[in-house]
C-alpha cells in the first residue's frame, strides 16, 4: 500500500443487513479453463437463471473489463496477476453490495486464483472448473484466436503457447466437451442452493 494517512471509514448499511435485505448470500462464482471452455457462455446463461428469480447478480467478463478498467494490462504473467488482483478486488465490492458476482477468467495460474481466494471471506470465493479438452476448445475457437495464436499472430496464449494450471480442488468442475450448458448451469445453481446461498 502507497498511502499511509487513510483510515478505514464504516457505513451504516453492513454487507449482513444488505444480504437479509435481499435474501440471499453474495459471493464470487470465479469461472476458470482454457479460452473457449465456456466460462462466458454458463456465466450468462446462469446469471439470467438467477436474476429472473429476484436474486442479484452481476457479471465480470475477461475481455470487456479489458476494454476499460483494465485496458492498461497485457497478457504478460505480471499483467495476468494484476488483471486477476483488480477483478478480485471489484468482487470484494460487489460481494460487500451483497451481489453475487460471475468472473469469467482464463485466470490460468493457481497462485493468483488463490489470492483471490484468500481476499475474501470464507465460502465467498466459489471456483468454478471449466474443463473442457484443448483440442475442443480449438475445434469451436469462437472468436478465432487459437487460429492465430497457431499462425504465431497471438504470443503467450493460454494452452498453445502459455501455461494453464488446472484448479487442484475446486469446489464445482463442469465439463463443457460432455455437458451441454443446461447441465453445467444446473449444476452451479445446484450448488448455490445445497450450500444455502440462495433458497
Ligand atoms: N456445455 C457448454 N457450456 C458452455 N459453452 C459451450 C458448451 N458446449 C458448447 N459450448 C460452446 O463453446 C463456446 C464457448 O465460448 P465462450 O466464449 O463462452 O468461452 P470462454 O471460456 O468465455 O472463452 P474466452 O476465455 O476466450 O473468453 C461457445 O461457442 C458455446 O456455444
Ligand atoms: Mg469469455
Amino acid at each position: 500500500m502507497k498511502s499511509k494517512n487513510i483510515v478505514w471509514h464504516t457505513g451504516k448499511i453492513s454487507k449482513a443487513i444488505r444480504q437479509r435485505a435481499y435474501g440471499h448470500k453474495s459471493a464470487v462464482i470465479w469461472l476458470t479453463g482454457l479460452s473457449g471452455s465456456g466460462k462466458s457462455t454458463i456465466a450468462a446463461e446462469a446469471e439470467e437463471r438467477l436474476f429472473t428469480q429476484g436474486i442479484n447478480t452481476y457479471r465480470l467478463d475477461g475481455d470487456n473489463i479489458r476494454f476499460g478498467l483494465n485496458q492498461d494490462l497485457g497478457f504478460s504473467q505480471a499483467d495476468r496477476k494484476e488483471n486477476v488482483r483488480r477483478i478480485g478486488e471489484v468482487s470484494k465490492l460487489l460481494i460487500d453490495a451483497g451481489i453475487i458476482t460471475f468472473a469469467s477468467f482464463i485466470s490460468p495460474y493457481a497462485a493468483d486464483r488463490e489470492m483471490v481466494r484468500n481476499l475474501l471471506d470464507d465460502g465467498e470465493f466459489i471456483e468454478v472448473y471449466v474443463k473442457c479438452d484443448l483440442a475442443e476448445c480449438e475445434k469451436r475457437d469462437p472468436k478465432g484466436l487459437y487460429k492465430k495464436a497457431r499462425n504465431g499472430e497471438i504470443k503467450a496464449f493460454t494452452g498453445i503457447s502459455d501455461p494453464y494450471e488446472e484448479p487442484e480442488n475446486p469446489e464445482i468442475t463442469v465439463e463443457t466437451d460432455t455437458m451441454d450448458l443446461e447441465e453445467c448451469t444446473e449444476k452451479i445453481i445446484q450448488y448455490l442452493r445445497e450450500n444455502h446461498y440462495i433458497s
